[in-house]
């Protein structure tokens, strides 16, 4: 029966007959002239998956098309199904399901050229197999090379060279084998386990489903026979059993499991486990399903695991076999795919998203970038939309995690911007930097308390932000002096005065701004914990940078206060001369001219200079910390 009909019919009986199909997940790569279109629709075609409305319109279209003459126009049906991508998706891959007798298939289309780089990489990042795709003509182009690159970064551990449009080469072994021993040439520098190669014609057919009378020389499987009979499930099986914790279920005091999906191994009743971050050890009570106890579990299947020991397990951790337990730090040297129209920012806060859970990730300026087309190391101070680099990073708290080498579910994240919530890179984890595990924290008898106690006093950071001229550092000189006059220790960061010193090696690029708020915010931090009311009068226009520094100190302790003065009343003072240079186009990156400013959305206090005194302004200010108890009247 026609498999959709089945669908239609008996949809039981065909999920019952898919059920215990193994599943391979893969990625075609290549460009629509490559004949990447015709050979998924032949794909789709061939297995019957196409329903029977679809096929008529196909026929329709071919004929009306007239590129193939009296066949069918394979190309059509895909480029048909793309249709529905033109939406305003972010990343948008094209995931088609497809089924033979033997097995059940996802297949990611992404499209070819270098500006669709995170396409392919997201689409590459869940894959097991990967065909990439040669015009027997051209042979290996920049693109494949690309291709095969980006695979292999994100471990697709299967290639199957594709050489197609066979026909028009007179299905010459020669030009086959040249092709083969090309790619094989680049490929050497690459980490690809399984390589085979694949002369075919997606157009006529050849080796597609059924092997080709024209090339009698080629004695290996057809396209789909190697995609139906690829051992990949071996493969993850055989990995340390790793399961991030996504739920606890405690419907009632006398049952206690925990959810998630196996990310690796098999596990059974009875098995020694491990709780990461924790360390504590148990065995395996139950394998509990919504249908019965199991005897086993494996890498994919979704179970909740019950445990012979009652201890504290949360949502987040992560349960693995005690013989080889992930590794735990918080520092980590990574391979960052950047997915963003938006420069990646380092110093910048960002979430990180890891198989197990969220934490805040500070990433650091890369090592080098690689040139995913040359495959050359290129230095770089940030990473750009599709662009690869080697970069370290540092975690808020230690998370437990592998190599993405040894496992690609517990080894990748992902990273989000906080202010858009976007998904902006992807990445994943080399090894962890052991400097960090070495290195603890030492306890002062002279701590935080007894600074401020010494001093009778509360500290905090009031922290002005504001455009350049705005009035901040006059502002804040007025504050402090009343500090000082009242008997209080203050300081007063400035931010002309710092970039002379601690930070005279930053500019005004996004990035250098970012840094140099960075390093105010911790050495603030350091203030407060000396006991001191510490004044930051940086313009520090983006948001996310005084999220941050407002994220370092404790409640309370973190004051915001807008110098809210006009982009017109502060060019029209202009105490330095810098709006008039910015104008003439002497100086670049200027806030407010050409470089943002992200206004405070719920800042402690508000102050219109240009309605406002310094001395009120200073008033005001003073009152706002009587207010919060910080100082007492
Ligand atoms: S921030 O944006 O990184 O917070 P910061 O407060 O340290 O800036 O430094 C701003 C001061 O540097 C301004 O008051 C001004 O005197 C000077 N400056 C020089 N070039 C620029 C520029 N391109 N943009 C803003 N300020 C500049």
């Amino acid at each position: 029966m026609h498999q959709s009909d089945l669908i239609s019919n008996d949809i039981d009986a065909y999920l019952k007959a898919h059920e215990n199909k193994s599943l391979l997940r893969f990625i075609t790569c290549g460009s629509v002239d490559d004949g990447k279109s015709t050979l998924i629709g032949r794909l789709l075609y061939e297995s019957k998956m196409i329903f029977e409305d679809q096929l008529t319109t196909l026929e329709q279209d071919s004929k009306k098309v007239g590129t193939q003459g009296e066949n069918i126009d394979f190309a059509l049906l895909v480029d048909g199904l793309a249709a529905e991508r033109e939406q305003g998706i972010t990343i948008d891959v094209a995931y088609r399901f497809f089924a033979t007798e033997h097995r059940k298939f996802i297949v990611a289309d992404t499209p070819g050229h270098e500006q669709y780089t995170r396409n392919m990489a997201t689409g590459a990042s869940t894959a097991d197999l990967a065909v990439l795709l040669i015009d027997a003509r051209q042979g290996v182009l920049t693109q494949t090379k690309r291709h095969a690159f980006i695979a292999s970064q994100l471990g697709v551990g299967h290639i199957v060279l594709a050489v197609n449009k066979m026909d028009l080469v007179d299905y010459s072994e020669n030009v086959f084998n040249e092709i083969v021993e090309d790619f094989k040439a680049f490929a050497a520098q690459l980490d690809i386990p399984n390589l085979h190669a694949i002369p075919v014609s997606a157009l006529v057919g050849d080796n597609i489903v059924d092997g080709s009378r024209f090339m009698p020389w080629y004695e290996g499987p057809s396209l789909l026979g190697y995609l139906e009979g690829v051992d990949v499930e071996a493969e993850e099986t055989s990995l340390p059993f790793r399961m991030p914790v996504q739920w606890v279920n405690r419907p009632d005091l006398d049952f206690r499991g925990y959810a998630g999906r196996i990310a690796g191994g098999i596990i059974r009743p009875g098995d020694d486990i491990r709780v990461l971050p924790s360390g504590k050890q148990s065995k395996i009570a139950r394998i509990v399903t919504m249908d019965s106890d199991l005897d086993e579990a494996v890498s994919g299947q979704s179970v909740t695991l019950t445990l012979t020991d009652e201890i504290d397990i949360s949502r987040g951790d992560v349960i693995a076999t005690s013989e080889t337990p992930p590794e735990i730090s918080d520092q980590f040297d990574t391979t960052i795919i950047w997915l963003s129209e938006e420069p990646m920012l380092p110093g910048r806060s960002y979430r990180m998203k890891t198989s197990s859970r969220l934490v805040s990730a500070t990433v650091n300026a890369p090592k080098h970038k690689t040139d995913v087309n040359t495959l050359q190391k290129l230095p770089a101070k940030t990473l750009q939309l599709n662009e690869i680099g080697n970069c370290t990073l540092a975690v808020d708290r230690p998370i437990a995690f592998d190599s993405y080498a040894e496992n690609r579910q517990t080894g990748s994240f992902i990273l989000i911007d906080r202010m858009t919530n976007n998904t902006v890179g992807m990445g994943m984890i080399n090894f962890p930097l052991r400097r960090a595990a070495n290195i603890h924290w030492q306890n002062l008898d002279i701590n935080k308390a007894a600074n401020a106690e010494q001093k009778g006093q509360n500290p905090a950071v009031l922290w002005f932000t504001g455009l350049s001229g705005s009035g901040k550092s006059t502002i804040a000189n007025e504050v402090q002096r009343r500090l000082y006059a009242t008997g209080r220790h203050s300081f007063i960061l400035d931010g002309d005065n710092v970039r002379h010193g601690l930070n005279r090696d930053l500019g005004f690029t996004d990035a250098d701004r970012v840094e140099n708020i960075r390093r105010v915010a911790e050495v603030s931090k350091l203030m407060v914990e000396a006991g001191l009311i510490t004044l930051v009068s940086f313009i520090s226009p983006f948001r996310a940078e005084r999220e941050l520094a407002r994220n370092l100190m404790e409640e309370g302790e973190f004051i915001e206060i807008f110098v809210n003065t006009p982009l017109s009343v502060a060019e029209t003072r202009d105490p330095k001369g810098l709006y008039k240079k910015a104008r003439a186009g002497n100086l670049k990156n200027f806030t407010g001219i050409d470089s943002p400013y992200e206004a405070p959305e719920n800042p402690e206090i508000e102050i219109n200079t240009a309605e406002m005194s310094v001395e009120d302004a200073a008033e005001r200010v003073i009152n706002g910390l009587i207010e919060r108890g910080i100082i007492e009247v």
